[in-house]
């Protein structure tokens, strides 16, 4: 079993990983500022407080501890804030990464899995979306990531440094036997919105039913939290064993669109969604939908949860955790 370091694991996806990664055996250290995540989602003892930027802070984690690989989820994930302020996102993103990858080189740390998006391919052509479509972000937030990717590259092609980077598509769900789920603050995905608008009676806003899709709504890919924390284990399994770098799409290849998720939370949770239909959200393709056969082929990975009703019910016990009274 190997020593792995996980940055941002007191995140979303960052703490579903860490709890994979230990109920597989692997040693797990957790580094994380704090500002997005909360310490509650990293298992006792686990867990340092420390910016990226840092690089001292970095080496007295790094120094002596013989990781065998770095699992890099710490970043900045709001698209509309991206655009507001774009500086802020290539700071943590871009730069907080290059001091990773510098302090990782300086003990000796060669493999590397990273926390990508569907956000690099900006407004796809068609979909389903294979990784070898243009990447044309439309964002500073899949631009930073995109940056990134290439910055991998030049590091594997000029170094024997190994990396997998893995483009998610829409992360939802949860691990509530573990207290784990999505805490966005504030929250804007679809699904915590979604049964917020139960939980309250608040309605949701459906952004545009005028898309050309059958029911007019976007259509997402939505992947469960934990099939992309196996995704993350399968990419170090290969990284670990002398696998090749490269970039991996991440999706179940099922897309479903926003009203249908509203009928599968309405399923799942036996209670009406109250939701009201809005104006068009800027920035929103109508269709995406990942083509991840190359990562089901080459890592043997697969997706465990295909059905978006088991999905929404995870984060739904989830919700119902967190507000107790729900
Ligand atoms: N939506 C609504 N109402 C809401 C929130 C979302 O109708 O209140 C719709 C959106 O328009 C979209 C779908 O629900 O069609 C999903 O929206 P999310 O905000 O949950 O997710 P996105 O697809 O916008 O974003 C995801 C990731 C991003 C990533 C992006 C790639 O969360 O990190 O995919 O394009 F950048």
């Amino acid at each position: 079993m190997a020593k792995i370091l996980v940055t941002g694991g007191a995140g979303y996806i960052g703490s579903h990983t860490t709890r994979f990664l230990l109920n597989r055996g692997h040693e797990v250290l957790v580094v994380d500022d704090l500002s997005k995540g909360y310490a509650h989602n990293v298992p006792e003892g686990r867990l340092h407080k420390l910016n990226l930027l840092d690089g001292e802070a970095l080496d007295a984690v790094l120094a002596g501890a013989r990781f065998d690989a770095v699992v890099h989820f710490a970043a900045f994930i709001a698209v509309g804030e991206s655009v507001r302020e774009p500086e802020i996102y290539f700071q943590n993103n871009v730069a907080g990464t290059l001091s990773l990858l510098a302090a990782m080189r300086r003990h000796g740390v060669r493999k590397f899995v990273f926390s990508s998006t569907a956000a690099v391919y900006g407004n796809p052509e068609s979909t389903p979306i294979p990784e070898t479509a243009p990447h044309r972000p439309v964002n500073p937030y899949g631009e930073s990531k995109l940056m990134v990717e290439r910055i991998l590259r030049w590091l594997d092609e000029c170094s024997g440094f190994r990396y997998v980077a893995l483009r998610y598509f829409n992360a939802c769900g949860a691990a509530a036997e573990y207290g784990i789920g999505e805490e966005h603050e504030p929250e804007t995905h679809l699904i915590p919105l979604i049964l917020r608008a139960i939980r309250t009676g608040s309605p949701v806003t459906v952004f545009g039913n005028d898309y050309p899709t059958p029911d007019g709504t976007c259509i997402r890919d939505y992947i469960h939290v934990l099939d992309l924390a196996s995704a993350h284990a399968a990419a170090l399994d290969h990284l670990l064993a002398g696998g090749a770098s490269d970039s991996f799409n991440a999706g179940t290849g099922i897309g479903y669109s926003v009203l249908e998720v509203i009928k599968a939370a309405e399923a799942a949770t036996g209670r009406q969604v109250p939701f009201q239909i809005g104006r068009r959200r800027e920035g929103d393709p109508a269709e995406l939908v990942a083509d991840s056969s190359k990562l089901m082929k080459t890592l043997g990975w697969e997706p465990k949860i295909t059905s978006l009703q088991e999905m929404v019910a995870s984060a739904w016990q989830f919700e119902k955790l967190r507000h107790a009274s729900a």
